[in-house]
């Protein structure tokens, strides 16, 4: 059966604009919205941009706004949407091409929080030993696939774009939890810092739209707390 696609279309080159170009794709049982994205480049029309790399929703390649909710496109099967199926790029990232945005701005913000472990002593020649109580402190942050889907629905992202944002916040926390990390005061210094997490307005659109059912809200409150509770000692029964 075929169903409507109405696809965000932009191409800085042809002069045109912005505008949303409609197609009819065969639908099939089981079928993807990124297969169906698929099949318009391969049988409508090969200009269409769009990123995508594992069809699995793990790289994260392939976030956009589908029927006014951000999502993965290999995670939304079309069967359970309404027709048209409306196609836009993520949000406050500048468009590149069609559904191809710019993610500099977004990996920038990633980059602030220095996402990488920081060992609290000199290298060791072995491995560092978690214990299973505290990797699992990690279980509710670890899954990120940087995606991108909460930053495009966070409303406060689109007013200020030096915001670190919910995916950046998140990961921050990942590595403040983390009983191998020794840097967790400068990280919270960068998340309590004029563009941090007293930003966030606890809207919930970012734990309401993440693909791994993370809850990158409650990593902001539980940081905003630790931020407190290390300035106010009387609040550290904030601290979890
Ligand atoms: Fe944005 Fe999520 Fe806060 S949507 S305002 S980061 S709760």
């Amino acid at each position: 059966m075929a169903v409507t696609f109405r696809v965000f279309r932009y191409d800085p080159d042809d002069g045109k604009g912005p505008h949303f170009q409609d197609y009819q794709v065969q639908n099939e049982k089981g079928m993807t919205v990124l297969e169906g994205i698929f099949w318009i480049m391969e049988n409508a029309d090969p200009t269409l941009a769009f990123r995508c790399a594992c069809r699995a929703a793990i790289c994260g390649s392939d976030a956009m706004h589908i029927n006014s909710k951000y999502r993965l496109a290999c995670q939304t099967q079309i069967d359970r949407l309404k027709p048209p199926i409306v196609i836009r790029p993520l949000a406050h990232l500048p468009v590149q091409k069609d559904l191809v945005v710019d993610m500099q701005p977004f990996f920038d913000n990633y980059k602030a929080i220095k996402p990488y472990l920081i060992p609290k002593e000199e290298a060791q020649e072995k491995e560092y030993l978690q214990s299973p109580e505290e990797r699992k402190k990690l279980d509710h942050h670890i899954d990120c696939i940087l995606c991108g889907a909460c930053y495009g629905s966070c409303p406060v992202a689109y007013g200020d774009p030096k915001y670190l944002g919910p995916h950046a916040i998140l990961k921050a926390l990942r590595f403040v939890d983390d009983s191998r990390d020794g840097a967790t005061k400068e990280r919270l210094a960068v998340v309590a810092s004029e563009f941090g997490v007293f930003r966030c307005h606890t809207i919930f659109n970012c734990k309401e739209v993440c693909p791994k059912d993370l809850n990158p809200t409650g990593a902001i409150t539980r940081l905003k707390n630790k931020i407190l509770a290390e300035k106010f000692p009387i609040l550290k029964f904030l601290v979890r």
